[in-house]
């Protein structure tokens, strides 16, 4: 499958007024494809930090800037892509096994990430050439 058929760029509503803005952002099915198991999120990371640089058998993620910018490359194996996340409102889908690489935060970049999982280390796969091996089978 084409890298751009696999992540999806989802568009958050408004429902803000003169006072202010308000996203909202819901599980299961409605904004987000999968049940929300796990948030968290990234502050504090500077412009010559790589994170990520990890794939995940099992979670899916949307990821958000709520605040600043950041970038984040995707690569599915045979493809890769950039995204830059500089809207509260917009959001990253992103399915199992894609590898991912975020940087180029900027100072107020507070990077929101929603998990289809909770949090377990062995399902994370932290060597490419692992990643790719798997890929493969
Ligand atoms: P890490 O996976 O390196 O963060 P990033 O997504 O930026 O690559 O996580 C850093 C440490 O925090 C690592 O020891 C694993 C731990 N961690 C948890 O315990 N729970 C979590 O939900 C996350 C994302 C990380």
């Amino acid at each position: 499958m084409k890298l751009s058929e696999q992540i999806k760029i989802l568009e958050f509503s408004d429902l803000g007024d003169e006072r202010g803005n308000l996203v909202v952002v819901e599980g299961s099915g409605y904004d987000i494809p999968f049940e929300i198991k796990r948030v968290f999120y990234i502050y504090g990371s500077d412009a010559e930090v790589i994170r990520g640089r990890h794939a995940n058998r099992k979670s899916e993620f949307v990821l958000i800037n709520v605040s600043g910018v950041s970038k984040v490359k995707v690569d599915n194996g045979r493809e890769q892509q950039i995204i830059e996340l500089n809207r509260p409102r917009m959001g990253l889908y992103l399915p199992t096994m894609l590898w991912k690489d975020m940087y180029d935060f900027s100072k107020d970049s507070v990077l929101l990430v929603l998990a289809s999982e909770h949090y377990d280390a062995e399902e994370y796969i932290r060597d490419y050439d692992d990643y790719i091996k798997e890929l493969m089978l």
